[in-house]
């Protein structure tokens, strides 16, 4: 059945087990749910639709209380819950809950709870997940609450429904149907966000359409923001820099000038006027032919600045972009076609690519207002199958840095590779930038406690479509979820979230539950080790970065090019950034340096993201480089073939059409870490010289 894969996580199938069921149903008697808030509303319905799924028990909404009677709301809402709030001194916050067991005049009680609407809404949704993953109800004390404000979702979707980057379909924005028509997908999106705490979305593409500030499309915005509203998401926009000009009719885009101020501190009042609670820009400025400030010779801070001034009357935030890599790169381009007319091939661009934001940014450190973050991608160059953490992370004390990270796997296999991306993210967030000491890592950057800074932000360009089961691959749903889990706390293990989302998503039954998260947890690694092991990057396919390429040297820009990355050659292969390299390491903390400045000590998964070394450089597995090589793009294969055994032993657990769409994709997937296998070593062979050691596969010259 197609709505299968339409459901996601948030199936409230009966349970299974016949003793957990009757333990269910027995304590989910009653419910005392009184709702004066839309929010309220939705709340109280999905609890009801919750319960009776997984339990049979149809709740009446009744006015006292009886035993096993769960009692939801807030202390405005509810009296029970106030006084359960004023003796036990709770405050959720803006959007935190507690579920508590509790007694009231000597019966047994449940509270899902908390201080504001919203967070009763996440609170329901808190406890269903208790029901979906088999939990026990007994004795609970759960105080939850997000420890990063803003948990954003950036679509990079165009007016014209393309997604850039995009592999499940079409823009779900249906733009010329807005806003009198309401598509049901609109609903079920900001049900399936607020079911993991999301709480924001960017509705457009960073490369920009000015359109989208036009009254017609303000309409449309509109249309959505009202209906996310209830379930507590915010809607943002795109801006484009140029929009005064392109739609205002202005001369210039000066962010400094008179002129343009007052065309944007109009434009965000009209915003305000149709919509009051606003989320805020996303700005991609002098990035990839993007428009921004340096156009008009003023500094990035002049740009967000300006955005931040006519923004901040309403409460809105600027989301800045760091990811720019243009200047220097591009003046090395014209000199050298100038050079080179009739040439062939690209220059190696003068600056590494990889040092760029920062060298741009760091300087402004402490000239961004307020209500300006600045969005940083997890990694240097863009969203590889693995990356150091941005040296951004630990750099910049005084700027409230924001991270984003990538759920449509632009790198990662697209739509066909199976790849559960919470590892990757908890890599990132976990990552010690020692900016104040031992323990600095990113994840404290980002939520403030490192420097105590007032406004917090995360996002995930989304995987999301118009196919049928949102992501087109049945687990890119997992990445969604794993985002929105770990953007409220990052603190739980990708374990965890794989776990949960396995029970919720498919089936809690034990076999199929290790065998499936035990794949999705070594998903990561597996792509890594068919496509980039030991540091290799951006060796895709240039342009649409599917499938391998590591040949291409032609691509327009130096920085494009895959040959630019691995700097393969005779002598060996990766990109020295020590310091008798690019010295892109010097932007680091000591102790980082320290930790991969030694192409002898230095973590063998980043080796040749920070050295050149020579083919037959020993390995700590006593291998040569090369050997090394030939070894991890077979185990990468190998273990595809793994996977496909995996999954095809937990056929019995789970519906038909969802086990067969992952086992069809599995069968893609393996053919593609092979034609990765072979198109790597094939390639890097004309270098190394050296036979592909005869217990792996060889490669095949098709
Ligand atoms: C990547 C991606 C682009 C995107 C850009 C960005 O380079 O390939 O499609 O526009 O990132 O994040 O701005």
């Amino acid at each position: 059945k197609a709505e299968d894969g339409y459901r996601l996580w948030l199936r409230y199938d009966k349970v299974q087990d016949a003793a957990l069921l009757q333990r269910y149903q027995s304590a989910l008697t009653a419910l005392s749910f009184y709702t004066s808030s839309a929010t309220l509303d939705i709340a109280k319905k999905e609890l009801i639709k919750g319960i009776s799924g997984l339990t049979g028990n149809r709740l009446r909404p009744r006015e006292g209380v009886t035993n096993n009677c769960i009692i939801a709301g807030t202390p405005a809402s509810s009296v029970f819950v106030k006084k359960f709030f004023q003796k036990n001194k709770l405050n959720t916050g803006n959007e935190g809950y507690v579920i508590s067991t509790g007694n009231v005049g000597g019966k047994k009680v449940l509270f899902i709870a908390a201080t504001k609407d919203i967070g009763v809404l996440y609170g329901v949704f808190a406890f269903l997940r208790l029901l979906q993953t088999n939990q026990p109800l007994e004795n609970l004390f759960m105080v939850s609450a997000p420890k990063i404000q803003n948990r954003i979702l950036d679509h990079w979707d165009n007016l014209n429904r393309t997604v850039e980057r995009g592999y499940a379909g079409a823009s779900i924005w249906n733009w010329h149907t807005l806003p009198d028509y309401i598509d049901q997908r609109y609903i079920d999106y900001a049900r399936a966000n607020a079911s993991v705490g999301i709480n924001g979305t960017v509705l457009t593409n960073v490369n920009a359409n000015a359109r989208v500030l036009t009254k017609t499309y303000l309409i449309k915005v509109k249309a959505l923001a009202d209906v996310f509203r209830p379930y507590g998401l915010k809607v943002y926009l795109t801006a484009k820099f140029s929009a005064p000009v392109e739609i205002g009719g202005l001369k210039t885009a000066d962010p400094l000038d008179p002129g343009v101020r007052n065309w944007w501190k109009e434009k965000c009042d009209e915003i305000y006027s149709m919509i009051p609670d606003f989320g805020g820009f996303l700005v991609k400025a002098n990035s990839e032919g993007q428009p921004g400030p340096q156009s008009y010779g003023r500094t990035h801070a002049d740009g967000a600045n300006m955005f931040a001034d006519a923004l901040a009357p309403h409460g809105g935030i600027v989301m800045w972009r760091a990811f720019v890599y243009d200047l220097r790169v591009q003046k090395e381009q014209e000199r050298f076609e100038e050079g080179n007319k009739g040439g062939h091939g690209n220059p190696i661009a003068a600056e590494d690519r990889f040092k760029q934001a920062y060298n741009e940014f760091a300087p402004l450190d402490g000239k961004f207002k307020k209500n300006v973050l600045l969005q940083v991608k997890n990694g240097p160059i863009d969203f590889q199958p693995r990356e150091p953490f941005s040296p951004l992370f630990g750099a910049m004390p005084e700027t409230q840095l924001m991270m984003e990270f990538q759920l449509t796997q632009e790198y990662l296999g697209q739509g066909t590779h199976l790849v559960f991306e919470a590892p990757l993210f908890k890599e990132v967030l976990d990552a010690d930038t020692y900016a104040r000491g031992m323990g600095s890592v990113v994840a404290k950057v980002i939520d403030g406690s490192l420097y105590h800074h007032p406004l917090t932000a995360i996002a995930g360009v989304a995987n999301i479509g118009n196919d049928i089961n949102w992501t087109g691959h049945p687990f890119g749903q997992a990445n969604w979820y794993a985002f929105g889990r770990l953007a409220w706390d990052h603190e739980l293990s990708s374990a965890r979230i794989a776990n949960e989302w396995v029970r919720q998503t498919f089936s809690n039954n034990r076999d199929f539950v290790t065998t499936t998260t035990s794949m999705m947890l070594a998903s990561r690694e597996i792509l890594v080790d068919y496509m980039t092991p030991l540091g290799l990057n951006h060796i895709m396919g240039t342009g649409h970065h599917y499938g391998p390429a590591p040949w291409v040297d032609n691509a327009g820009r130096a920085d494009w090019n895959p040959v630019y990355y691995h700097r393969a050659d005779s002598e060996g292969l990766g990109f020295n950034r020590t310091a008798n390299g690019s010295n892109a390491l010097a932007q680091y903390r000591p102790e980082v340096q320290k930790q991969w400045d030694n192409s002898r000590t230095c973590d063998e998964k980043y080796l040749l993201w920070f050295h050149h070394v020579p083919w037959n450089f020993k390995m700590h597995s006593g291998r040569s480089l090369w050997e090394a090589l030939c070894y991890k793009y077979n185990i990468g294969c190998d273990s595809v073939k793994w996977m496909q055994r995996e999954w095809n032993a937990v056929k019995p657990f789970i519906d038909e059409e969802r086990f067969k769409q992952v086992q069809q994709l599995l069968v893609i997937q393996e053919k593609e870490a092979v034609w990765w296998r072979d198109a790597c070593l094939l390639y890097f062979q004309t270098f190394s010289k050296m036979p592909v050691p005869a217990q792996y596969e060889k490669p095949q010259h098709t």
